[in-house]
């Protein structure tokens, strides 16, 4: 059934990009507004830690999996995983040097939310077996996130970019259009090794309390250090951006809810035009790069 729905974005491809994002963009790199860039930081240092649970979580299951041609789409999710990881971390040198604590930041988080922390915990309460399906299904949860989310990036009418430094978009953009590109794979192994509707809103009931809680708690702890922002400022600061997150929020919480329905598969929500629209028009990212 999922086969028929699988069409244009089928196989992850694994591409390069370069940027040129070291040391050349400004401190307030989302439209000159702290607030925004600091929510903006919060996910540089959220999704790489976010990323590796993707990996590991397929991972425990790539031997159950025996269509060759899930096998090989599991490939380029772990490809484009990796290299997606890799790009975020590139610019923590930059952001340390604009005094933004990243790595403090990603210490804690790492602590807390895996190893000795939620994730450690999950496997010694509920045993292996267990662990491993729920870290599959908080995959699942999180790459419908980063797929809507995607969305809400690459939407013109949205238009959410506007006034970021150019580059910073374009870092933006190309995740979003590979979050696109590979959004059902994580979902096609869960299907292929565990249907349980109960694994399955488990999972996005932890994806959706761990995004919002480390996302939020990256962004307060960047803020509240920025010696650049006075308290004074801050509501004028915040508000300014309000009309334009609160816009985002709408336009994803009827398409995360989507996720709940029975039967729901990822290829049924319409964004692969986004993502290849966006490869269309940004070949020079990707074509000169040797390997
Ligand atoms: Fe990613
Ligand atoms: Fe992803």
């Amino acid at each position: 059934m999922a086969d028929s729905k699988v069409i244009a974005m089928d196989m992850p491809q694994v591409r390069r990009p370069e940027f040129g994002l070291e040391n050349n963009f400004s401190k307030y790199y989302a439209d000159g507004n702290p607030f925004l860039s600091h929510l903006v930081n919060s996910l540089h240092v959220v999704f790489p830690e976010g990323e590796k649970l993707f990996i590991r979580a397929v991972k425990f299951f790539q031997d159950q999996v025996q269509d060759p041609h899930l096998k090989a789409r599991i490939k380029g999710f772990i490809g484009q995983e990796t290299v997606h990881m890799m790009q975020h971390e590139r610019i923590w040198d930059t952001l340390e040097s604009q005094g933004i604590k990243v790595r403090e930041f990603d210490e804690w988080y790492t602590k807390s939310a895996y190893e000795e922390g939620i994730e450690g915990a999950i496997r010694k309460i509920f045993g292996e077996e267990t662990y491993k399906r729920l870290a599959l299904a908080v995959t699942c949860g999180l790459e419908h996130y980063t797929a809507t989310l995607a969305e809400v990036a690459l939407d013109p009418d949205l238009n959410v970019l506007k006034g970021f430094d150019d580059r910073m978009i374009a870092l933006l953009e190309w995740h979003a259009a590979e979050e696109i590109e590979h959004k059902a794979v994580a979902f096609d192994v869960m299907q292929a090794v565990d249907g349980s509707p109960i694994t399955k809103t488990a999972g996005l009931l932890l994806a959706t309390w761990t995004l919002i809680y480390y996302g939020a708690a990256g962004t307060v702890k960047f803020m509240m250090e920025d010696e650049q922002v006075k308290i004074t400022d801050l509501p004028r600061i915040v508000a300014e951006k309000t009309p334009l997150l609160a816009k985002a929020v709408f336009f994803m919480v009827p398409k995360v809810l989507q996720y709940l329905m029975p039967g729901f598969h990822p290829n049924d929500t319409e964004n692969s035009r986004l993502a290849v629209e966006y490869f269309q028009n940004n070949k020079q990212y990707f074509e000169k790069k040797a390997g």
